[in-house]
């Protein structure tokens, strides 16, 4: 009894003046006893086991008293909503070690500043999606052959109908919600015309035009009698307001499930101009492919509950890291998700 109130005593203290108070619970005196517990003859053991515990309890609760004075009395408060000042900083900064906004940031502000001016309202996506969103919504039925071109990420989880998750592909698994959220519009004779830019995820081979994690931009408007003239002089609009100047713009046909007709926006390249036939950023083409766009399919506009009889609507989707890259003549698309202070300094 002594020998426990003596060794009670000393860790009590230990515990009240060591940096790290818990370290004492390893001290070799209570191993000690815990090992005295089998040389003890069977009716003992009981109520030595019983003080043993009793003991080891009480240091266990002196120990977290102790680390939540420790903890209170190291942690200055701090105001987190003070306003920044540069000069109370303990090391003087460089400005750019105070933080920037990343470039696609800042040129997502921008393109959802022109659309505002062109009427689009702006929305967000979501970084996991479901497969009606992704494909059937889209026109995409099951065991379609264009649900392979996408190059999908999915999670190994599956919902109830054994469907599995999807990091979004596109930015046009908005498409279904944004119709149906803006579908009041109509009614009161004003289009629907939104824009989301957001982050978008695919299984690529990766070069200096494909990235796995990339931004796109998705574009909707529906009205009465919307035609596809309308859609280009959106575009071209949008693009020569965004790089302040006249453009070289291709137009292709293309195919995509949840538009028809589809078109294929191009950019004469800004790096060989069409002159380099081993250009990396082209591969020699001369056009940069930068968006996809078309007039919305009808099934599409259903699946949403519109009257693809009563109103048309045109959609696009516009890669805006490419559209960054050849704003400011960045050669490689994998710089921007490569977290380099020596390319982020430069914006
Ligand atoms: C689409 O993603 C369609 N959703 C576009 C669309 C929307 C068509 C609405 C019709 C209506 P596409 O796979 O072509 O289409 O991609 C569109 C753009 O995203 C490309 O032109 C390109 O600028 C960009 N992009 C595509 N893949 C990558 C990638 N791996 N890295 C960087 N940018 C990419």
């Amino acid at each position: 009894m002594q020998r426990f109130d003596t060794i009670r005593q000393n860790l009590l203290e230990r515990i009240a003046a060591e940096p790290i108070p818990r370290d004492v619970l390893k001290a070799p005196e209570l191993k000690e006893l815990y090992s005295g517990i089998g040389s003890l003859p069977p009716e003992e053991r009981g109520d030595y086991g019983k003080q043993v515990n009793e003991l080891k309890n009480a240091l266990t609760a002196a120990i977290e008293a102790r680390e939540v004075e420790l903890e209170s009395a190291t942690v200055e408060a701090i105001d987190t909503t003070a306003p920044w000042d540069v000069n109370s900083a303990p090391v003087p900064l460089l400005p750019t070690e105070q933080g920037t906004i990343h470039p696609l940031m800042r040129e997502i502000e921008y393109l959802s500043d022109i659309f505002a001016r062109m009427g689009f309202a702006t929305e967000e996506s979501r970084e996991i999606d479901d497969q009606y969103h992704m494909f059937e919504s889209l026109n995409f039925p099951k065991g379609h052959p264009a649900r392979d071109d996408w190059d999908t990420f999915m999670t190994v989880e599956a919902d109830k109908d054994g469907d599995q998750f999807i990091a979004p592909a596109h930015t046009s698994t908005m498409q279904n919600r944004m119709l149906r959220k803006y579908k009041q519009n109509l009614v009161g004779g004003e289009p629907i015309a939104v824009v989301v830019p957001d982050r978008t995820f695919r299984n690529e081979d990766l070069d200096a035009r494909h990235e796995h994690t990339f931004y796109q931009i998705e574009g909707v408007y529906v009205a009465k009698g919307v035609h596809a003239g309308m859609l280009v002089a959106t575009l071209q609009t949008m693009l020569e307001e965004y790089y302040g100047k006249n453009l070289n713009v291709r137009i292709n046909p293309y195919y995509f499930p949840f538009t028809e007709p589809s078109f294929e926006f191009a950019l004469s390249c800004p790096f060989c101009e069409g002159k380099d036939p081993d250009c990396k950023v082209c591969s020699g083409e001369g056009w940069i492919e930068l968006l996809g766009c078309g007039m919305i399919h009808p099934n599409v506009l259903r699946a949403a509950d519109i009257d693809p009889n009563e109103y048309t609507g045109f959609a696009f989707g516009c890669g805006i890291d490419r559209l960054v890259m050849m704003k400011y003549g960045i050669e490689d698309v994998r710089h921007f998700e490569s977290a380099k202070l020596d390319f982020l300094r430069q914006f």
